[in-house]
């Protein structure tokens, strides 16, 4: 909790990661908020859109895994808008996530099709991922939202999850969107309702650009209307250069690193980039 006097007096620049890491994806309540913000068909602010989820899976389905059934382990994989769909096509696998609301949806889809699928409610920096994967995936911008050991961490122990033949593909932010959202300008909005909160709301937004340290770091502060009481988060983004990426994974072992511009074969936005690393 924060006074108004703390927003006053808050430190700035911040020290990137030292307010907070990420915002509270764990937390239910605001879990069940994101949930109905990932299954909106209206944006792709937390999932990418059904048509264009649908064209990543049949990506991944025939370029990266020939059409042959694989065991696929997601890591962050929200809803399991991904994994789910996999499923559907003869896909077996693991999706962890640490939203309590996206894998009760993920797993509840699951079972009515009785799909081959099992998911767990866990933190990727520290849960077991277990061993003799075909496909470890790491989609929409999560590789950026750890801290550089972290991140290195979770290749790491991904390429250990990996059966030999296996395939890392990951989904960072391009170091330009990690920027360009670190240089993006304070905002405020009046809100009667909202992602982080369901009561009348002020949400003040700054952003900053940590050029030495090539973090970006959001922080947002909710002001509740009633009491006056501020409730803080804030979150780290990491930069990586095309080849501090190659980097990070050949490091970890893998042996064949390419860098692609979407998860379709087409060039997308320029947001994003993909990473396919071979075991
Ligand atoms: C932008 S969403 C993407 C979800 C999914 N990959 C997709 O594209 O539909 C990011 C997800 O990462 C999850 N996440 C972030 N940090 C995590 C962590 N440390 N452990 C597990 N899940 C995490 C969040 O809970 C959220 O579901």
């Amino acid at each position: 909790m924060a006074t108004l006097h703390d927003i006053i007096t808050r430190r700035t620049p911040p020290v990137p990661w030292e307010e907070g890491d990420n915002i509270p994806w764990h937390d239910p309540a605001f879990s069940e908020r994101m949930l109905a913000e990932h299954l909106n068909q209206d944006h792709d602010l937390a999932s990418r859109r059904f048509g264009l989820v649908d064209a990543h899976v049949d990506w991944i389905h025939r370029v990266l895994l020939h059409e042959r059934p694989a065991r696929i382990l997601d890591l962050a994989c929200g809803p399991g808008l991904y994994l789910n769909r996999l499923g559907q096509i003869g896909h077996r696998g693991v999706g962890i996530d640490f939203s309590p609301a996206s894998i009760a949806h993920a797993r509840q889809e699951a079972a009515t099709e009785d799909l081959p699928l099992h998911y767990v409610k866990g933190d990727i920096r520290s849960v077991d991922f277990g061993v003799g994967f075909d496909l470890v995936m790491l989609l929409y911008g999560q590789l950026n939202v750890f801290r550089r050991a972290e991140a290195s961490a979770i290749v790491t122990r991904s390429r250990a999850a990996l059966a030999p033949g296996g395939i890392f593909v990951a989904e960072p932010q391009t170091f330009d969107h990690v920027r360009n959202s670190g240089l993006a300008d304070t905002s405020w909005s009046g809100q009667s309702s909202g992602l982080f909160s369901e009561q009348p709301h002020l949400l003040l937004t700054e952003s900053f650009w940590d050029e030495e340290g090539r973090t970006g770091t959001q922080r947002f502060y909710v002001v509740d209307a009633a009491s006056g009481v501020a409730t803080q988060h804030s979150l780290s983004n990491e930069a990586y250069g095309d080849e501090e990426l190659v980097s990070l994974f050949s490091d970890a072992g893998f042996r064949d690193v390419e860098l692609l511009s979407s998860l379709t074969g087409h060039a997308a936005s320029d947001e994003m980039l993909i990473v396919v690393a071979r075991t």
